[in-house]
């Protein structure tokens, strides 16, 4: 008889580890009610299922057809955007799409990041410093990101605000899969008011060229080809969205498992000079938990899995937390250890053709922000009472991580 989990209850959500390695033991192929849709738990599975051709990540129109009812007309107006997001398209879309935005997005470009991030980590926490206490996700983890990604599209800092709040609207339809009957007309909203947003920014850039993503997504060619302006529209909006909750619960949840991780905290904070020990800290933090919970994939074909018939039309998740925490990988692998050797191999950032463009990103902006954490404050203590965990299987992060800490005596 198989079990019933239930992977939309609040205990899941808050500590989704022990009901995945019950799955990924003992039924790492689960069909799930909670979720209507297959869950595959194995790193080797998961790894597998993101390059499998057969599985389609064009989420969105099907969904789309789905719908009737007086919400067909809002969320016809998401499809009409999203469906142009790379993400949620297959060959040969999504290769032009990913080749056009490749030309915009290096990793070239994201290295001369380093003093722009730099600045902003340092101006963050100057903000915060006297008063020895802070909400890392409202007062650092939150804006750090989307002050980047805004700056590499070249949109005004006056403007993040606004963006930041339309595309947290946007984030009730596309993490949440919980019914919250506002969540479509509120979704709409946000990309409406984006889509005028970026309509205007390209505008100005097509007049007035800078050194900037949006203008190198204007630039962009392959072999004659050229993003339309529905679809950079559409992946400006995406890069902004993808750019920033992601990375926000990086910082969030990689402090949280050194809050509660003692001697691992004590390791970093006397060894913030080591580049490599920082970045290592930042895979074991994306392994043991990070911000990606699980990925979606459409069955574009009857496909069989470890025995089991998946149909034509049926939805998998692909755990990716889950991946992260398999013993035929990770020896031990609850153990939280910053110097783990292996812990680069977690597929926090996807696999294969949709593999994560802004890795480079996030990495770079996890180390910076560590680096500086442990560098100028020390001390740290946790002042959250309760995790208050978002509400997604997409995407795994706090609402609020009150700590407190004692600024540091820098040599002059
Ligand atoms: C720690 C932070 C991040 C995590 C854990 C993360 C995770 C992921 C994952 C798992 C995917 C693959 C989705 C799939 O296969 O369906 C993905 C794709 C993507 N990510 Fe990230 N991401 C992060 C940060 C960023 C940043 C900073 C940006 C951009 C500024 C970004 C932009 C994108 C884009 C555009 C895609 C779609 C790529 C494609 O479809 O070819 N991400 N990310």
């Amino acid at each position: 008889m198989p079990v019933a989990y239930d992977l939309r209850s609040p205990a899941f959500i808050a500590d989704p580890f022990p009901t995945l390695a019950e799955m990924r033991r003992d039924d790492p192929v689960h069909w799930s009610d909670s979720l209507g849709g297959w869950v595959l738990t194995r790193h080797d599975d998961v790894r597998q299922g993101l390059r499998d051709k057969r599985l389609s990540s064009d989420r969105i129109r099907p969904f789309v057809d789905h719908m009737d009812g007086e919400d067909r007309a809002l969320v016809d107006e998401l499809g009409e955007s999203l469906g142009h997001w790379a993400v949620f398209n297959d060959p040969p879309v999504h290769t032009r799409l990913r080749g056009l935005m490749n030309k915009a997005f290096t990793t070239r470009a994201i290295q001369g990041l380093r003093p722009n991030i730099q600045g902003i980590v340092d101006d963050l926490l100057d903000d915060v410093e006297a008063a020895g206490r802070m909400d890392v996700i409202r007062d650092f983890a939150y804006p750090l990101p989307a002050t980047v990604i805004a700056d590499m599209l070249g949109v005004p800092r006056r403007d993040v605000d606004n963006l930041k709040k339309w595309s947290d609207d946007l984030g009730t339809f596309v993490l949440t899969s919980r019914v919250n009957p506002d969540k479509y007309r509120l979704a709409a909203h946000g990309i409406r008011e984006m889509t005028e947003y970026f309509q205007d920014l390209i505008a100005e850039r097509e007049r007035n060229p800078g050194g900037d993503v949006t203008s190198g997504l204007i630039e962009a060619h392959l072999e004659g080809d050229r993003l339309t302006a529905d679809e950079m529209v559409s992946n400006c909006i995406l890069l902004l969205f993808a750019g920033h909750e992601t990375t926000t619960h990086l910082i969030g949840n990689g402090l949280y498992a050194l809050l509660t991780h003692p001697d691992q905290l004590a390791d970093l904070r006397e060894n913030w000079q080591d580049q490599k020990l920082v970045q290592n800290a930042v895979e074991e933090i994306l392994r043991w938990d990070g911000p990606s919970l699980a990925g979606v994939r459409v069955a574009g074909e009857d496909v069989e899995i470890r025995g089991k018939r998946i149909k034509k039309g049926e939805r998998l998740f692909l755990f990716n937390a889950a991946a992260g925490r398999d013993p035929e990988l990770f020896p031990d692998p609850d153990r939280f250890d910053i110097r783990r050797k292996e812990a680069g191999r977690h597929v926090n950032f996807g696999y294969g053709i949709h593999f994560c463009i802004g890795a480079p990103l996030a990495r770079l902006e996890g180390e910076i922000a560590l680096t500086t954490m442990m560098r100028r404050f020390d001390d740290w203590t946790m002042e959250q009472p309760k995790l208050d965990w978002s509400d997604s299987i997409i995407v795994r992060g706090v609402h609020a991580l009150n700590v407190s800490f004692r600024p540091v005596k820098q040599a002059a």
